[in-house]
């Protein structure tokens, strides 16, 4: 069954069930993967605006990483959410949400100033910083045992596939950042794998 997820203001068509990391990436979408969907590196972070009743529950991935000041405003991992609805879902990865934070502080919207701009991104900096600090070292030790040493030391699973989404997804943000007009076309939507 085919449904529609918004991620960074774009529609993307999806399978129910489908992962939010795996929608992003097969549409070239700004977000951050790192361990290649392992729950290891939290790069996949993303903020739900709406429609997390779609969404299944929190795992324990997220709760060993995440904290919960964090969740209760919205923030999951890409790579554990899936659409568990036909309903609309939106979601800001944190990469682009982060994006847009510096863009307003180099380029301030009218009316804005550089430090009033600077301080949600500062905050946002400091906030990613301190889930993985405060929580260090339990986050990594839980995720070893739940995963095993392999996986936690070597990660990445497919890194072909790694490299070529990373390389989409940069291609199409540099069309947007330089301002240079649309951005790439995204690809066709296939392999919800
Ligand atoms: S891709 Fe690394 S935690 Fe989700």
């Amino acid at each position: 069954m085919v449904i529609k997820v918004e991620i960074n203001d774009e529609v993307m068509d999806a399978q129910l069930g489908e992962r939010v990391l795996a929608v992003a990436r097969r549409n070239a979408s700004h977000i951050g993967f790192y361990c290649d969907g392992n729950g290891l590196c939290t790069m996949c972070e993303c903020k739900v605006l709406s429609g997390a009743d779609q969404l299944n529950e929190p795992t324990e991935t997220e709760h060993t990483w995440l904290t919960e000041e964090r969740m209760a405003e919205g923030y999951r991992l890409g790579c554990q959410m899936s659409l568990r609805g036909a309903g609309s879902v939106r979601v800001l990865t944190r990469a682009e949400e982060m994006r847009r934070q510096l863009d307003a502080v180099l380029s301030p919207p009218p009316g804005t100033t550089v430090s009033e701009n600077m301080r949600p991104l500062l905050a946002n900096i400091a906030a990613v910083n301190w889930q993985h600090i405060g929580r260090w070292p339990a986050n990594l030790l839980t995720s070893m045992s739940r995963l095993g040493l392999f996986t936690v030391l070597w990660p990445v699973t497919d890194l072909n596939h790694l490299l070529d989404d990373t390389v989409r997804i940069t291609r199409r943000l540099l069309a947007v950042s330089d301002g240079s007009g649309a951005p790439e076309e995204r690809p066709a939507a296939s392999d919800p794998a």
